[in-house]
């Protein structure tokens, strides 16, 4: 591997090979979705304890301050909304000279494996991982299934995550799921980080599933919603931070939440 792409990979996936990422990038088809109205002010309180960010151009540009030391992930697909047609109609939106000046230490990418748009999505991300493997950018493949949440069961995201790792990203980002996660992982030639999905009820079952996926093979989170639309976002990102960094149990980070929360930590 390249110096170049190796480094960009060490910034992301720290040296006890694990990885906090933290997403704000919904708006780019969702619009200015609950308390990521104005992201600069959301991820204030947050970003030191988050390993990288993934996010538009336009919310770099716009609402980050250039200064900050925190990894990018830029996200460079979209072209499709929740009140349009199809959300898998994405294609690239990002250029590879517009990544390098933005100073990316990686890019991200949805693919929408079984969908109308599968063919697309998928060689969207084969002629995206030719242009940034040459100038030792990582690709990080997001395995989107739009609006279509029933469909994350181990067998159809062992199926995506191995098809985006054979086109070439070199991190893949999925959902968890509570049966044969290990499976998906054991698949997978690449690290594969947990996405989050919608907010879920309580705090413990975040630290719940994001401990299972760990156990079962997951380097790390790329986690948004359950972090920035609770009620304690700086309490949930500590303590996710100490189970992926840490090897705390779910009890044991939802112990340091409730501290956090009550201001002893
Ligand atoms: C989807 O909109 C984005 O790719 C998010 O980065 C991804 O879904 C992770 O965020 P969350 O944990 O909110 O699902």
């Amino acid at each position: 591997m390249d110096w170049g792409m190796k480094n960009r990979l060490s910034r992301l996936i720290q040296a006890d090979g694990k990885a906090l990422f933290l997403p704000i990038d919904h708006g780019y088809f969702q619009g200015p979705t609950h308390k990521l109205e104005k992201p600069g002010e959301t991820i204030k309180p947050l970003l030191q304890y988050a390993d990288a960010i993934m996010l538009t151009r336009g919310v770099l540009r716009n609402c980050v301050d250039s200064a900050m030391n925190k990894p990018v992930i830029l996200r460079v697909s979209g072209g499709t909304s929740v009140v349009g047609e199809d959300l898998a109609n994405e294609a690239i939106t990002t250029s590879v000279e517009e990544i390098i000046r933005l100073n990316a230490s990686a890019v991200s990418m949805s693919v929408f494996v079984g969908s109308k748009y599968e063919h697309q999505s998928l060689t969207n991300l084969a002629t995206l991982v030719d242009a940034c493997e040459d100038y030792g950018i990582p690709v990080m493949a997001v395995t989107a299934v739009g609006r279509e949440l029933e469909k994350r069961t181990a067998r159809y995201l062992a199926l995506c995550c191995r098809i985006a790792a054979e086109l070439g990203a070199r991190v893949v980002k999925t959902y968890y799921c509570e049966e044969d996660f290990e499976k998906v992982v054991d698949g997978c030639p690449v690290p594969v980080v947990i996405a989050g999905g919608p907010k879920v009820d309580s705090q413990l079952e975040v630290f719940e599933f994001v401990y299972d996926g760990m156990q079962k093979g997951a380097i790390g989170v790329n986690l948004g919603r359950n972090i920035w639309q609770t009620e304690h976002p700086v309490a949930a990102i500590r303590a996710i931070r100490t189970i992926i960094h840490d090897n705390y149990t779910p009890e044991e980070a939802q112990s340091l939440f409730e501290q956090v929360k009550a201001g002893k930590a």
